[in-house]
C-alpha cells in the first residue's frame, strides 16, 4: 500500500493517520449531524468583504439596459450606476470593478484614457457619493478599439505588444488621476505591469495598487461579457495573448513575472474551471489572490436556475465556496450583492 496522502499530495503525519480505518469508533458523520455542528467545523467561510461587483458604465442619463445573456446585470449610465454603488456600499462588499463602454471607438482605443470617459467619470462620482466604496478599474483596450482586440495592431493584424504598453499605462494613469483606488490591467500583454508601475510612480501614484489579471485564459466562458462590454473582436480571437486553458505551470510563470514587475494582487480568471490553478498560484506566491467568476459561469448558473434545473441560490454559494476553498482571497462575481444578502440572512 502506498503512503496515505492528504488532498494536496503531501504525506500525512503518523498521528493523523492513526485513526483512519477505525470504524466503528471513528464516524465522520458525527460532525455532520446538525447545522450547529456543521457550522462549528466548517473550514471555509465566506464574507461579503471578499466580493467584488463588476459594473458596466456608459455615457448618458437614465440608462439601464439589461444584458440578455446575464439576467440581472445591466449597462448603466452614471446616475443609475450610483444606485448600484449605493447597494454595494450598504451591503458591505469589498468593492466594485468598473468597465467602460465609450461612445466612440478607434484603432488605438484613445477613448480609454479620455479624462471624461465613462470609467473616469464613474470613479469620480463614486468617490464623491460613497467615498468608502473601493473602486477598481479594468484597464484594457478591447472596449475602446474599433477592432475589439486588447491592444493596437501591426500592419499584418497582430497585436503589437510593446506599442500597446504605452497606451495601457496612459489609461491606467487617467484612472488613477480620476481617483481609482486600484487599477486592474486585463490585457495580457507582456511587461505591462512593470511599465504601468513606472508610469504610476513617475506621476506620483506610488500608492495606487495594481491588481493584475496575471493568469487569464483564452476562455469560452467570456461569451456573455462581450455582449455586456461590446468588445467582441471583429476578426480572429485572443489566443495569441491570453493563455491556453491546458496550461497550469505557465500560470505560475505569469504570476511570478507579474509579482516581480510590481503587481500587488494577482488574479486567476476564469475561476470555476481553474480551481487547480488558483490553488497552485496561491501556494506558490502566497500573495493576495483574486479569482474572477466570469460571465459564462454566472450565466450557466442563472440559466439552469431559471429553468428550475438547479437550486440557483445553493449553486451560487457552492461555487463561491469552492473558489474560496481553492485559495482565492477575493472573488469578482456578478452574484456579489445576492451572495452578500444570503450571508446577511444566515
Ligand atoms: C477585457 C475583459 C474581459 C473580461 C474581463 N475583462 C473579456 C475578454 O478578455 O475577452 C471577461 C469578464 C467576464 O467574462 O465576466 N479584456
Amino acid at each position: 500500500m502506498s503512503t496515505p496522502q492528504t488532498f494536496d499530495g503531501t504525506e500525512t503525519r503518523a498521528a493523523d493517520r492513526a485513526p483512519l480505518g477505525g470504524f466503528p469508533r471513528v464516524r465522520p458523520r458525527r460532525l455532520r449531524g446538525s447545522d450547529a455542528i456543521r457550522r462549528l467545523v466548517r473550514e471555509t467561510r465566506l464574507h461579503e468583504a471578499q466580493f467584488i461587483l463588476p459594473l458596466f458604465v456608459r455615457p448618458g442619463v437614465g440608462i439601464r439596459s439589461p444584458i440578455g445573456s446575464m439576467p440581472g446585470v445591466s449597462q448603466t449610465s452614471i446616475d443609475e450606476m450610483l444606485r448600484d454603488a449605493e447597494a454595494a456600499s450598504k451591503a458591505g462588499i469589498g468593492g466594485v470593478l468598473l468597465f467602460g463602454i465609450p461612445d466612440t471607438k478607434d484603432e488605438i482605443g484613445s477613448s480609454g484614457w479620455h479624462e471624461h470617459g465613462p470609467v473616469q467619470e464613474a470613479v469620480r462620482a463614486i468617490k464623491r457619493e460613497f467615498p468608502q466604496l473601493l473602486t477598481i478599474t479594468d484597464v484594457c483596450m478591447c472596449e475602446y478599439t474599433s477592432h475589439g482586440h486588447c491592444g493596437v495592431l501591426t500592419a499584418s493584424g497582430d497585436v503589437d505588444n510593446d506599442a500597446t504598453l504605452e497606451l495601457l499605462s496612459r489609461e491606467a494613469l487617467s484612472h488613477a488621476e480620476a481617483g481609482a483606488d486600484i487599477v486592474a490591467p486585463s490585457d495580457m500583454m507582456d511587461g505591462r505591469i512593470g511599465h504601468m508601475r513606472d508610469a504610476l510612480d513617475n506621476a506620483g501614484f506610488t500608492n495606487t495598487p495594481i491588481m493584475s489579471y496575471a493568469v487569464k485564459y483564452a476562455s469560452a466562458f467570456y461569451g456573455p461579457f462581450r455582449e455586456a462590454a461590446e468588445s467582441t473582436p471583429t476578426f480572429g480571437d485572443r489566443r495569441s495573448y491570453q493563455m491556453d486553458p491546458a496550461n497550469a505551470l505557465e500560470g505560475i510563470k505569469e504570476a511570478r513575472l507579474d509579482l516581480a514587475e510590481g503587481a500587488d494582487i494577482l488574479m486567476v480568471k476564469p475561476a470555476g474551471a481553474y480551481l487547480d490553478v488558483i490553488q497552485a498560484v496561491k501556494r506558490d506566491t502566497g500573495v493576495p489572490l483574486c479569482a474572477y467568476q466570469v460571465s459564462g459561469e454566472f450565466a450557466m448558473i442563472r440559466a439552469a436556475a431559471e429553468r428550475g434545473w438547479i437550486d440557483g441560490e445553493r449553486a451560487m454559494m457552492e461555487s463561491l465556496t469552492a473558489i474560496t476553498r481553492a485559495g482565492a482571497d477575493m472573488v469578482i462575481t456578478y452574484f456579489a450583492l445576492e451572495a452578500a444578502a444570503v450571508l446577511q440572512r444566515r
